[in-house]
């Protein structure tokens, strides 16, 4: 089992570190690590935010565990040799074209909800989100209108089969929850959203016992403050998608606490790869301080070993031990308390020992 470890910017070296602790608390027999440079770092380094040699000890992987990019410094640079080039150019090159990013309420940790505790507890849902595509990987650029402005552009599409696969990882995935699928877009403007909302109805037909419904993106923001509780599986595009998960992580408290895996086709000897990594940013601000929740990137280590490495079991342990950790009160500044990244790893790792 091959694992390569992409720590990247800000605090994703002090999340992934505390990963992977937990990771060798695990003891996993015939596995290895691989670390590469990614975003900020290895632009410092190697003059590119994804050096080839990093893709390459990516694809020769089982399973990629991922920090974060970004950093203020990028901010000057060109589109391409900007950190988040390294997340991008990864997602495409190895065909990750599905995002899950799930998103539940902690018992205990309602509080934490900017909404009232009674619909902060309902909150279990999933966001399928389609990775490859969208106005973000469309054609782009910058030119001069006739009235001699500069004028930027970004050019939005959907083809039928992009989003036929991921509307087939939506039903399956509502098939293992509760069965609704509600597949987000702007159908009422754009006419990639047409052929979107079209093309999941025909899509829906092979799962009749999946409940579809559709929503706008605008009140599907507003539903997901107003009555988040009603949300089983989102399905949406790219850009909504990387909206509403970061809503789907405010609504539950904090996005310190939320995973993510990125999947494409292909499978290893052990399941399928995948790139997993915590929703949250680099967070510069508190970089290298020890403040990070590590508990986004060690329920990414649990995603990980379930969906790459077929290793349910020791899943469940990681999850169950993080579940411990909250309810022993052991809360970093995010949740409102005062533990530190090392602590918060300590603790994960003596539930996990504790757990058979
Ligand atoms: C995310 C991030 C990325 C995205 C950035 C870093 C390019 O916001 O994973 O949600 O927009 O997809
Ligand atoms: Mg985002």
């Amino acid at each position: 089992m091959k694992i390569a470890l992409l720590p990247g910017d800000g605090i994703g070296p002090e999340v992934t570190a505390a990963a992977r602790q937990v990771l060798d608390a695990l003891a996993l027999p015939g596995l290895v690590l691989f670390e590469g440079d990614v975003g900020m770092a290895a632009y410092h380094r190697h003059g590119h935010p994804l050096p080839a040699e990093t893709l390459a000890m990516a694809r020769a992987a089982d399973a990629v565990l991922f920090g974060a990019v970004g950093d203020p410094q990028g901010d000057s640079l060109p589109r391409e040799h900007r950190p988040e080039a390294a997340i991008l150019g990864l997602r495409s090159e190895l065909g990750l074209f599905a995002n899950l990013r799930p998103a539940a309420g902690w018992p205990g940790l309602e509080d934490l909800s900017p909404l009232r505790p009674e619909l902060a507890r309902g909150i279990d849902l999933l966001v399928v989100r389609e990775l490859n595509g969208d106005v973000y990987f469309g054609a782009k650029g910058e030119r001069i209108t006739e009235a001699g402005e500069r004028e930027g552009w970004d050019s939005m599409s959907y083809s039928e089969s992009e989003v036929r696969r991921i509307a087939h990882t939506a039903f399956e995935a509502a098939g293992k929850r509760r069965g609704r699928v509600t597949s987000v877009d702007k159908a009422n403007v754009l006419e990639t959203s047409r052929i979107w909302r079209e093309t999941v109805i025909e899509v829906a037909r092979d799962y009749p016992e999946i409940r579809l419904d559709h929503l706008y993106v605008d009140n599907a923001a507003m539903q997901m403050v107003r009555a988040p509780g009603q949300f089983d599986v989102i399905l949406t595009g790219n850009l909504f998608g990387d909206i509403l998960s970061d809503q789907a992580s405010a609504v539950v408290g904090s996005i310190g606490l939320l995973p993510s895996a990125s999947m494409g086709e292909r499978t290893t000897e052990f399941g399928t790869f995948g790139l997993y990594e915590p929703i949250h940013g680099s967070a510069p601000d508190i970089a290298g301080q020890g403040k990070a929740n590590p508990l986004a990137a060690i329920l990414s280590l649990a995603m990980l070993l379930r969906h790459s490495l077929g290793r349910e079991t020791d899943a469940g342990r990681v999850e169950r031990a993080v579940a411990q950790t909250l309810a022993d009160g052991v809360l970093g500044a995010d949740l409102g308390g005062e533990a530190s990244t090392e602590t918060i790893a300590a603790a994960v790792v003596s539930n996990l020992l504790s757990i058979s």
